[in-house]
């Protein structure tokens, strides 16, 4: 999703620019009190200073700045708009507790084309609520405890079954995100169907990432196309499953759920629900499964305290000839610590962009009716005032963190209020028992240097590759090699 906010550059840049500068600055911005700030050159505002940082490891010399200048809530221009940019937490938790009140998400259309008008991101107004909440009530404990974990605990292991030599460690990731979703929603394991499904599926997220007129953008053209593929695929599961149902054939998954929910949801509405929980979940879930596994290699310390951890839970369901178990999930205090501290530090979603739906009096300014906030995570996130050394890795401190605290107030990776992701505890689960198969099975070294960038999305530039060896396991040599299937791989579009 860090690529929306990214897109808001590409669409909108010109066309609102020139309007705001040439007809609405002058007249209605000179009465409101805004946060202070500067809007940079005019049309562009300050989006080429604040790409220029995001494409480097360090970008937060951007927020710094401003801060130190202006206080915690500034105004700027990104993205085509001018925009007022909290970096403070009570103004985020403001923003998200008033969704709908004061202030409401807003997309644009190249967006909601690709991820469908009915899907529950762009959703507003009471069906959202009711979508949400259905969505969250999917997701909670008791459902992964009693049905989704044994299946993110199969999919995993499968998945690290054929891993030898070298990997790109980003693009396994997303392969088991994939499927893992794919099961969740619709009760499909691998397949040639749904290999097919993520190879267009693929096409699709390629289209966030460029510039979204069709006239100039291949790769826009292709997406539309490709969702329209994945769309009659998914359709057609869909009909199926719809038929099954009145037969008396319900199966636990999300489609389930949506066909006997009191909504009579039409198949359109279905389909672009269930597509927009694929593209929410699986490019989150992997980066920050890769990101774990680089901050935990540039961490001995904490690798090792992770890896006793897992031995321990190894060792007892050794003995009592059991898989993974949702006690043994809730015994894994440090990997919590581990999934907090890559949460925060990685920040895959840099903040959310809300529209004011009127003008909004906060902290002695005012907000004008139709203008652009964003709340950003990262900064607070990584702010020295909330988190002692808070631009280094340190699973640690969260050993030390009581519920009710500021730290945990201003910590929402996850964001918040009628919008927090439903995802949040299955993301987590997925994160935890990813690390236990992991530092269970391999050991493994970097194959190169890699860097963390954070445009157009938060990734490590060349997806992360590993040597990796099997623990125990005479039969795989220690020394680097390239695996066969590799070439292949990369040629089928894993290489976001
Ligand atoms: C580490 C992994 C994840 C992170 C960091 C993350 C983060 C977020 C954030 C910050 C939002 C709020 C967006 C907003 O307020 O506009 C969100 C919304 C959402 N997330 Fe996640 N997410 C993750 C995993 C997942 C997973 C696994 C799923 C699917 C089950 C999921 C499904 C969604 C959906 C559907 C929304 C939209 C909710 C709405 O607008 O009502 N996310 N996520």
């Amino acid at each position: 999703m860090a690529f929306f906010f990214f897109l808001l550059f590409f669409s909108s840049v010109f066309a609102s620019s020139l309007f705001l500068f040439l007809f609405l600055r002058p007249a209605r911005f000179r009465r409101a009190r805004l946060p202070p700030g500067t809007l940079g050159l005019p049309f562009i505002g300050e989006s080429l200073q604040l790409i220029s940082a995001y494409k480097t490891e360090n970008p937060e010399p951007f927020i710094d700045e401003r801060v130190r200048r202006f206080g915690p809530v500034f105004t700027t221009h990104v993205f085509g708009e001018p925009t007022v940019f909290s970096a403070d937490w009570e103004t985020n938790r403001f923003i998200l507790q008033n969704e709908e009140k004061l202030f409401e998400c807003s997309y644009p259309g190249s967006i909601s084309n690709l991820l469908g008008k009915h899907s529950l991101l762009v959703m507003k107004g009471s069906l959202h609520k009711r979508m949400h909440s259905l969505t969250m009530s999917f997701g909670n404990s008791s459902i992964i405890r009693d049905h989704l974990l044994v299946d993110v605990d199969r999919l995993i292991r499968l998945n690290l079954e054929s891993w030898t030599g070298r990997i790109f460690l980003m693009e396994e990731a997303k392969k088991i995100t994939f499927e893992l979703a794919v099961k969740q929603l619709m009760s499909f394991d691998r397949c040639e169907w749904t290999q097919n499904l993520m190879k267009e599926y693929l096409l699709v997220i390629e289209g966030f990432f460029t510039v979204p007129f069709p006239l100039f953008s291949s790769t826009y053209r292709r997406a539309i196309q490709a969702r329209e593929k994945v769309a009659e695929q998914l359709r057609t599961v869909v009909r199926q499953r719809r038929k099954q149902s009145k037969e008396g054939e319900r199966k636990k998954d999300m489609l389930g759920a949506l066909l006997a929910g009191e909504d009579a949801l039409s198949d359109d509405q279905i389909v672009d629900f269930l597509l927009a929980l694929l593209v929410a979940g699986y490019e989150t879930t992997s980066t920050t499964m890769t990101l774990a596994v680089k901050f935990l290699t540039e961490t001995p310390l904490a690798l090792a305290q992770l890896q006793e951890e897992h031995d321990q839970i190894k060792a007892r369901n050794k003995e009592s000839h059991q898989r993974l178990q949702w006690n043994d999930y809730k015994s894994m205090p440090f990997t919590q610590c581990v999934v907090n501290e890559t949460l925060r530090v990685a920040n895959i979603i840099s903040g959310v962009f809300r529209r004011a739906i009127t003008d909004v009096n906060i902290k002695g300014y005012t907000i004008p009716k139709g203008w652009k906030v964003f709340a950003s995570f990262r900064a607070v996130h990584l702010d020295h005032d909330h988190f002692k050394d808070a631009r280094s890795f340190n699973p640690w401190r969260w050993q030390k963190t009581s519920s009710g605290s500021t730290t945990l107030n201003a910590f929402t990776p996850f964001g918040g209020g009628p919008r927090l992701c439903p995802g949040y505890e299955l993301a987590r689960v997925e994160l935890s028992v990813f690390l236990h198969h992991l530092v269970t099975q391999f050991s493994w070294v970097p194959a190169e240097d890699d860097k963390l960038v954070f445009f157009p999305t938060t990734r490590t530039q060349k997806r992360y590759p590993i040597y990796v060896t099997r623990k125990n396991d005479t039969t795989h040599s220690s020394t680097p090699h390239i695996k066969g299937g590799e070439a292949n791989r990369v040629e089928s579009g894993f290489n976001m």
